[in-house]
C-alpha cells in the first residue's frame, strides 16, 4: 500500500470513531514528531505489546475489497515475562463489503463485536486439524451466550450490539453487509499477530509499504522503521 492511502485511511478512520464518540487512547493522535521526542523507556510497553494504528490489505493490493483496518488499544505479550495482562481489545472498521479473508487462530480466542453502524456477515468453518484446509462439518459457535449449530460457510450475520465468540481453529471470514460500514471490537486473548494467524490462502498479515509520504500516524509496523 502506498502510505498516501494509508493516511487517507487513517484520517476516515479518525471521522469514523469521532461519529460514534468512540474516544481513543493520547498516543493515537501522536506525530512522528511527538513520537520523537518522547521518553522511549517510559512507554515500550507501546512497542513490546504493538499498540496502535494497523492496517492491511493481506499483501493483496486492493484494500477496499479485500482488507481491514485497526487498532490495539490493549494487549499483552506471552514472550515478555514484565507484560502479566493475559487480554487484548481492538477496535477496528469493515468498510461496505470489505472482506477480511479467511483465517483461524492457533491459541487466540476472540469475541468479535458489532459495535455500531450496519450488519457484520460471517461465514465460518471448522479447520481440519493440522492443514490450512476448510472441513465440512457443522459448526458450533456461541453468539453472545446462545450456542448455535450451523452448516459449514452458512452466512451469518451480526447486527449492531451482538457478537460471536471465535474458538481456536474456528476458520472465518467476515465483511460489513451491504450498504453499511461497521465499527467492530475485539475482545481476546493476548495477541500475536507474528505467530498466531493460520491464512485458509496465501496472504500477509501486514502490508507492504511504499513510502511516497511522510506518515501522518506511526502503524505498529512503523515504531521499529522510525524510531530505533
Ligand atoms: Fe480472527
Amino acid at each position: 500500500m502506498k502510505r498516501s492511502e494509508i493516511n487517507r485511511e487513517i484520517r476516515k478512520a479518525e471521522e469514523l470513531f469521532n461519529r460514534f464518540s468512540f474516544k481513543l487512547p493520547k498516543f493515537a493522535s501522536y506525530t512522528l514528531a511527538d513520537w520523537k521526542k518522547l521518553d522511549k523507556s517510559k512507554v515500550k510497553e507501546i512497542f513490546d505489546c504493538n499498540l496502535g494504528w494497523d492496517i492491511t490489505d493481506f499483501g493483496r493490493g486492493n484494500f477496499a475489497k479485500e482488507g481491514l483496518f485497526l487498532f490495539t488499544i490493549r494487549n499483552g505479550n506471552t514472550k515478555m515475562p514484565e507484560y502479566t495482562k493475559m487480554y487484548a481489545e481492538k477496535i477496528m472498521i469493515s468498510r461496505s463489503e470489505q472482506v477480511t479473508l479467511m483465517h483461524c487462530h492457533e491459541a487466540k480466542c476472540e469475541d468479535i463485536i458489532n459495535r455500531g453502524g450496519g450488519n457484520l456477515v460471517f461465514e465460518l468453518y471448522n479447520r481440519i486439524e493440522g492443514t490450512t484446509q476448510l472441513a465440512d462439518t457443522p459448526v458450533v459457535v456461541v453468539k453472545d451466550g446462545e450456542k448455535l449449530t450451523i452448516p459449514a460457510g452458512e452466512k451469518i450475520a451480526i447486527a449492531p450490539g451482538e457478537s460471536l465468540t471465535l474458538t481456536p481453529n474456528l476458520f472465518h471470514k467476515f465483511y460489513a453487509e451491504k450498504g453499511g460500514d461497521v465499527m467492530i471490537g475485539e475482545v481476546s486473548f493476548v495477541n500475536d499477530d507474528h505467530t498466531d494467524n493460520v491464512f485458509h490462502e496465501p496472504q500477509l498479515r501486514f502490508p507492504i509499504i511504499e513510502e511516497d509520504e511522510e506518515p501522518y500516524r506511526l502503524l505498529v509496523g512503523d515504531y521499529e522503521k522510525f524510531l530505533f
